[in-house]
């Protein structure tokens, strides 16, 4: 059994992990819940898919995406598919073995390249397919915006959800002040503003901006560790679809204890994770509807979509309506407020 720092960390390890699988899973299921409604084949991207097993532990962010891609499979007769990038040659080969089964059956397309350089092959493959798609590189020089984020954030019916390392990130830029190999680094992931960035959050902010222009929908959650100051990692999505954004932070809100600050800027929002703090009265779904209902009754004439937009521009309440949205649309809920008969209802 591990001992002192050495089980600290692993322990540590675990507890992200097994939380950045929590997200996946609660993000990825309602996803394709959500975009079996346009009734075309729905591709799953792993980009930065790794072994899928740690130690003895069957584990992985490929699994988590097959696993929900088998069930709505079998479920629900849904066309669903998986691609997954891993550039390291032995880590490729035990991805290829741990998930053999689902690469014979077809489900699984598995690429021995990184994921910018899979990107283009992926896209003629699936068309027009809708799709997810989850980046989570080790370091952040394995994920740049131009070549990793940029080419799906460009294609239409795509979501991306995936992780950002600030920490990190920062330190890169402080390197490059010092040696000329650093700065090529730190060049790729910040542009020519590396010399302005020098902490954590200047970092998260840096990439924040880099992405929010590239969907309509962004968000950006700040995740410490429990019982800690320190910001770990960032959870970012972008999406065309107000669904894409509710789902995420309904995701990240599900998991965490609660969002403890909210930074006004509407497609933003901080989130902390605390859990003394947890209530889950504070998220009642009846607060959510309360809110809408208001909404709905000063203008009946708002789409789901434009409700949506509503509820982000208020600024009180968001935190309490994140981790009960499940999934529902807004325009089912105004027609329940309406009193119009659900079955006839336009969804957006
Ligand atoms: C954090 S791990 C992935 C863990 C996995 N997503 C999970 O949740 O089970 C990152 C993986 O990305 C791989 N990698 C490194 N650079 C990459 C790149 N440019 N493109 C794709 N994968 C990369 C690493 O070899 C490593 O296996």
């Amino acid at each position: 059994m591990p001992s002192g720092f050495e089980g600290t960390f692993e322990r540590r390890r675990k507890e992200w992990t097994a939380r950045k699988h929590r997200v996946l899973g609660q993000y990825v299921k309602v996803a394709i819940a959500k975009l079996s409604r346009l009734k075309q084949p729905i591709a799953l991207v792993d980009g930065y898919a790794g072994a899928n097993k740690y130690g003895d532990e069957e584990i992985g962010s490929t699994r988590i995406m097959l696993e929900q891609a088998r069930n709505a499979i079998d479920k629900y007769g849904w066309d669903v598919r998986v691609y997954a990038c891993e550039p390291d040659p032995e880590t490729f080969l035990q991805l290829e073995e741990n998930l053999r089964d689902h690469i014979q059956s077809g489900l699984l397309r598995t690429f021995n390249k990184k994921h910018s350089d899979c990107v283009s092959q992926i896209q003629q493959e699936i068309q027009g397919f809708s799709t997810v798609v989850f980046l989570d590189p080790n370091a952040p020089s394995q994920m740049t915006v131009l070549d990793d984020i940029l080419p799906w954030a460009q294609r239409p019916v795509t979501d991306i959800l995936g992780l950002y390392f600030g920490g990190p990130a920062a330190r890169i830029a402080r390197g490059a002040l010092k040696t000329e190999g650093a700065r090529e680094t730190a060049k790729k992931i910040f542009d020519d503003e590396w010399q302005n960035i020098s902490s954590q959050d200047e970092a998260f902010d840096h990439f924040f901006k880099a992405i929010e222009r590239l969907k309509k929908y962004a968000g950006l959650y700040k995740v410490r560790e429990i019982r800690s100051t320190r910001i770990v990692y960032g959870i970012f999505g972008l999406s065309d679809n107000h669904h894409g954004y509710w789902l995420l932070s309904d995701a990240v809100a599900r998991d965490f204890a609660i969002i403890r600050q909210h930074d006004q800027k509407d497609t933003t929002l901080n989130m902390f994770a605390h859990d003394a703090d947890y209530s889950d009265d504070a998220r009642e779904f009846a607060e959510i509807k309360e809110l809408i209902r208001q909404i709905v009754e000063k203008n009946p004439t708002l789409t789901g979509e434009d409700i949506a937009l509503e509820v982000l521009k208020q600024k009180i309440g968001v935190e309490k309506i994140f981790g009960k949205y499940l999934g529902r649309d807004f325009t089912r809920m105004r027609n329940e407020i309406l009193g119009k008969r659900v079955r006839n209802a336009k969804t957006d």
